[in-house]
């Protein structure tokens, strides 16, 4: 089987490049622009001409979306920008998938919810509540993705973080390393999710062929619940760096442009259920990642 990863040099698609290596799948690593040292077929999820053309050119079976506008904050200010790569470009996808019969594995987000205060975890079947400009336009995508047709799983995840990019772990190691005390909110709750592990979830489903008569959405995080707050503190202490004086803060004491969901824990009984996975705890992962990180310096 043929598969084409999008957003190859991002933290998930970085990480699916390392569990898919001994796959006996052809596995395209793309990404709009190279990155030094991996191999990257320069593919813009935005572009539909080029989109179908290395479909057909490479005789393409699948596809993992995991290209995004990330960058929350900045969405606020950039909406068309965001809309077209996270509400349009999946429509693209699915369409060059319905038309071929292929799969579309397509990742959205916790912040698909977080304009109703929830203290239940969300599931998959709960109406999407978006705040702010990036959890809008990626459940717009979600639906462009259902509206086209194609067979479709869509993985919501929260709190993603790796070895690889910017992310709140990295974040939090160097300013942990370099400041005497650190504000971090501990009025929003979720679940960190190691990429790595959502990357391995997606490589057996594709490996195990388990997708078959299993489409729809589903809810993937680390097993656990905190704040972040709570991820600071076991960040500093898992590394070492306890140099630090990590004090819980409210976010009104940190005003952003966007709106973050105050509880967007994810229910994953759907995935766990339907392709018989367990789920690591989130500090057993994160202990993991910190030590990765420690053997790359
Ligand atoms: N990060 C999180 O905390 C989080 C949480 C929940 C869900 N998610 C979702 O999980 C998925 C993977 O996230 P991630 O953290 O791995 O994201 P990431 O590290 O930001 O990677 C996304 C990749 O997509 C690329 N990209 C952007 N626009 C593109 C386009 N038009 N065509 C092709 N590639 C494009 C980006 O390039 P540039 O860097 O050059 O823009 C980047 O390499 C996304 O769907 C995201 O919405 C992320």
């Amino acid at each position: 089987m043929n598969i084409l990863v999008t957003g190859s040099n991002g933290q998930l698609g970085s990480e699916l490049r390392i569990v898919a290596k001994n796959s006996c799948d052809r596995y395209l690593f793309t990404d709009a622009v190279e990155l030094q040292g991996a191999e990257t077929v320069i593919l813009d999820i935005t572009d539909a001409e080029a989109v179908r053309a290395i479909v057909r050119e490479h005789d393409i079976h699948a596809v993992i979306n995991c290209a995004a506008y990330t960058d929350v904050e900045r969405a606020e200010d950039d909406i068309e920008r965001c809309r077209l790569i996270n509400g349009y470009a999946p429509g693209i996808l699915g369409a060059a998938m319905a038309e071929t019969g292929g799969l579309l594995v397509h990742i959205s987000t916790d912040y698909v919810f977080g304009a109703d205060p929830y203290n239940v975890p969300c599931r998959e079947d709960q109406e999407g509540t978006p705040a702010g400009v990036y959890g809008l336009t990626k459940l717009e995508g979600e639906k462009a993705v259902l509206a086209s047709g194609c067979d479709s799983i869509i993985i919501r995840t929260s709190w993603l973080y790796s070895e690889f990019g910017r992310n709140f772990v990295k974040t939090m190691l160097s300013l942990t390393a370099s400041r005497p005390v650190l504000d971090v909110v501990f009025d929003q709750a979720g679940t960190p999710t190691y990429a790595y592990d959502l990357a391995s979830v997606i490589y057996g489903i594709m490996e195990g062929r388990s997708y078959r008569g299993r489409t729809g959405i589903y809810h993937y995080s680390n097993e656990g619940v905190c704040s972040w707050y709570d991820f600071a503190k076991m960040i500093a202490e898992y590394s070492g760096q306890t140099g630090c004086d990590i004090r819980p803060c409210h976010s009104s004491e940190f005003p952003t442009r966007a709106v973050r969901p105050a509880y967007s824990v994810l229910d994953k009984t759907r995935i766990k259920e339907t392709f018989g996975i367990s789920v690591p705890y989130w500090t057993d992962s994160l202990k993991i990642c910190l030590g990765n990180l420690k053997k790359k310096i």
